[in-house]
């Protein structure tokens, strides 16, 4: 059994990117949420985006999209809370079908999920007959099981390259869309959604940037517009940047994603100096020790999935995991 960590070493932890009095605000929901997993056998899954106190504080997997589902399906307790958006609890659901999975704020939506409905994928199969479909995670379950195959900007393009086929539709992120047929053969045909953070870098911030610090090493994540990935250093998913300043230990780093990002990495490397141009997600702020430690005590609010979908959404994960 793991043993949890002190308040104070936890702190000790999340000390150079949270103030000691906002900490003292923290404690009591984190005390709170250790002794509620333990009583109600739960496990919170994180994504990077979630601020430090979440992600250092009381989560028990952190990750990008692609982590969080491969390690949801490892999750052995009986309740899952996803500190993260809706089609990430979702995705958590479809892969656990009998555990209960709760979302402490069923508000936490994605402006890419909501670009696209299964009736659309219906036009765009009319339009391009025969053509598989590969679907961004960043969906609803329902826009899953109208797809082929998911994909994440993790795998996206292995999982374009593992269908065999000249051309593809996937969906619905343009831009990612956009930064992989940069990186493939496979023709790609795009519909027009976008993320609403990473849609407002651009190539003159990443200009004024290497201008104001010298040297810094810039990355991407591939939601950004194909201008600014191509302007960047290096661009990959929340967790591919991770790795890239663990193993690389750039001196000056700017991440061009989600703000709290920034802050759960520069917890593990004191040595390294991030500079923070951000924007921040609204959905993923919704989440917060608050509505966690309500989630658990209340049960609440648990996600479902239609069962006429799960199946259908559920075989397009998997083909993505096996990938
Ligand atoms: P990652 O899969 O890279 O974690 O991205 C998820 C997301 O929502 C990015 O905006
Ligand atoms: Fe959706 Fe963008 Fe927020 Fe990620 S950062 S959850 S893609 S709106």
């Amino acid at each position: 059994m793991n043993t949890v960590p002190s308040l104070s070493a936890l702190y000790d932890r999340v000390s150079r990117v949270i103030p000691k009095a906002e900490w003292m605000s923290f404690e009591d929901d984190i005390a709170a949420i250790q002794d509620l997993k333990r009583r109600r056998n739960a496990v919170i899954l994180a994504h990077n985006y979630q601020t430090p106190e979440i992600f250092h504080g009381v989560a028990d997997i952190v990750g990008d999209s692609l982590a969080l589902a491969r390690k949801a399906m490892e999750v052995e307790a009986d309740v899952i809370v996803l500190a993260g958006v809706h089609f990430m609890a979702e995705t958590a659901k479809l892969l656990n079908p009998k555990k209960t999975v709760l979302i402490p704020d069923m508000g936490a939506g994605c402006s890419l999920a909501d670009s696209i409905t299964p009736e659309d994928i219906a036009l765009l199969r009319a339009a391009h007959p025969g053509l598989p479909v590969v679907t961004y995670v960043n969906t609803s379950a329902a826009v899953k099981a109208a797809s082929d195959i998911c994909c994440t900007s993790g795998n996206a393009v292995q999982v374009v390259e593992s269908l065999g086929v000249p051309k593809v539709l996937m969906l619905p992120d343009e831009f990612l869309a956009r930064n992989v047929a940069r990186q493939t053969k496979v023709e790609i045909i795009a519909w027009h959604g976008h993320c609403e953070v990473h849609e407002l870098f651009t190539p003159a911030d990443i200009a004024e940037l290497r201008e104001a610090h010298p040297g810094v090493v810039v990355l991407a994540h591939p939601e950004c517009p194909p201008e600014v990935v191509a302007a960047a250093d290096f661009a990959g998913s929340t967790a591919v940047m991770s790795d890239y300043v663990a193993n690389r230990k750039p001196a000056r780093v700017v991440l061009l994603t989600e703000c709290s990002m920034s802050d759960n990495v520069a917890v593990h490397h004191p040595d390294v100096d991030f500079v923070r141009p951000c924007n921040l997600c609204p959905h993923m702020k919704r989440i917060t020790l608050g509505n966690i430690r309500q989630a658990l005590e209340e049960n609440r609010q648990e996600v479902t999935i239609d069962p006429a979908i799960a199946g259908a959404a559920r075989r397009a994960v998997e083909r993505m995991l096996a990938v």
